[in-house]
């Protein structure tokens, strides 16, 4: 099994190349789609700092429903267009929130999250999912984690998601 040590980075840049070496090594020999979800949920949880949720929605029947998560008993399904991850699943865009009180329509379903990220996961331009991750602290993604995350998005692309539709 692969050892994942919780090491301290200079720079979020690093921090997301260590997380997105190890996913890869993790997802290239396996083939079941939803390990590698539940795996990927893990490490965020271990890797990235100062988060209290992270996982995924998967986009299901026209809507997004609770996918393998780190953290505490989340929704379990979310309409497109409605709070953070029904507005990435609608405009298929990265959304981040800095204060998600101040973001109309949010979904709390944790009441220690402050700020938040979505990115949605589009594979052959059809949305399967959005990673989520959200933070107790205010401010906590900038452009430096999305693009961190981005690249993680990457290797979850060459997942067969259609073991999970
Ligand atoms: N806050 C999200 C809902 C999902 S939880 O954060 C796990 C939203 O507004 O879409």
């Amino acid at each position: 099994m692969f050892k994942v040590k919780n090491k301290k980075f200079k720079t979020k840049s690093e921090s997301y190349s260590y997380l997105n070496n190890i996913l890869n090594h993790l997802i290239s020999d396996e083939p079941d789609a939803l390990a590698n979800l539940a795996n990927s949920a893990s490490l965020f949880g271990l890797l990235i700092d100062e988060i209290n949720w992270a996982g995924f929605y998967l986009f299901k029947n026209n809507e997004l429903v609770l996918g393998p998560f780190w953290g505490k008993p989340a929704c379990t399904h979310i309409a497109i267009g409605e709070g953070v991850c029904g507005k990435a699943a609608k405009d298929l865009e990265v959304q981040i929130v800095d204060d998600v009180d101040a973001f109309p329509g949010h979904i709390a379903c944790d009441s220690d999250s402050k700020s938040e990220i979505v990115l949605p996961i589009i594979v052959n331009n059809k949305l399967k999912a959005v990673l989520d991750i959200d933070s107790p602290k205010l401010s906590r993604f900038n452009q430096e984690d999305a693009s961190g995350l981005k690249e993680t998005i990457t290797l979850l692309e060459k997942l067969n998601w259609s073991q999970l539709s």
